[in-house]
């Protein structure tokens, strides 16, 4: 069976209560006769409650941008996976903003992965190479590396249920998208295979690989064509109804051609 595309919208610290809230309802009117790509949005904590009764009764979804490792306990500040249930389908995981800024190890992501799923979440989860690490052409074995530690003792069982997020730090923010081809190898030839090697074929099959990185509305499409890449996780250009439900619409019409 053929791959469900995903277009997730990351809006990061962005967005007040009200903001959010309008965004979410004009998305939902904009993409609404666009099932056949599979919509979820990821505003911040403080709005997902609000994201969430504007998406109501909408096939939009709606995930949360990042949980602590343990489902609830003392730690001040923080927001647990139970916190989380009947708020989101989703978690995004691992995002390199958060390994950079808030030192986010594998391993932390890794109890983050068993966590989400453990309380019915699916982890979306982000790996990539940084600037010297793609100089260097180290990009396979750092992508190997965080794929294989942060999947680390998930059963075959859920592992299908998994999104991956090739997402190059370099990429991120800067307007500089990487090469289709180039990021089609890396979730194709890396994570991919790696998928095959770490459970089964049929796992790899199944498995949903998204590309992440300045992409938008001129440059979606050219990711879509390619055969291992099965949606995007985007920043900047889901901040707009406008260029995400381009986004959205330019992908249903590529998948039904
Ligand atoms: P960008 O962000 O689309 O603004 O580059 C992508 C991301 O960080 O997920």
């Amino acid at each position: 069976m053929a791959r469900k595309p995903m277009m997730v919208g990351n809006w990061k610290m962005n967005l007040t209560l009200d903001q959010a809230a309008g965004l979410a309802a004009d998305i939902r009117t904009r993409v609404a006769a666009l099932d056949r790509v599979e919509r979820i949005l990821c505003p911040a904590f403080t709005a997902l409650a609000a994201v969430r009764d504007a998406l109501a009764g909408s096939t939009v979804g709606v995930g949360a941008q990042n949980m602590h490792t343990d489902a609830s306990g003392a730690y001040t500040g923080e927001i647990g996976s139970q916190m989380l249930q009947g708020l989101v389908t989703h978690v995004i995981l691992g995002h390199s903003e958060r390994r950079t800024h808030c030192h986010e190890t594998d391993a932390d992501i890794n109890r983050k992965v068993h966590a989400a799923l453990q309380a019915g979440l699916i982890p979306i989860v982000c790996v990539g190479e940084n600037e010297v690490q793609r100089q260097a052409g180290e990009t396979a074995a750092v992508i190997t590396q965080q794929v294989t530690a942060a999947l680390a003792d998930v059963s075959g069982g859920a592992a299908p249920r998994l999104v991956i997020a090739y997402e190059p730090v370099w990429a991120i923010g800067t307007g500089l998208a990487a090469d289709p081809d180039l990021a089609n190898t890396v979730c194709g030839d890396v994570i991919r295979i790696l998928m095959a090697d770490l459970y089964d074929g049929t796992v790899a099959e199944q498995v949903r690989i998204l590309y992440g990185g300045s992409t938008n509305p001129a440059n979606i499409e050219s990711f879509m064509a390619k055969a291992d890449i099965d949606g995007a996780l985007i920043g900047g250009a889901a901040l707009s109804s406008d260029s995400y439900g381009t986004m959205v619409s330019l992908t249903a019409r590529q998948i039904a051609a």
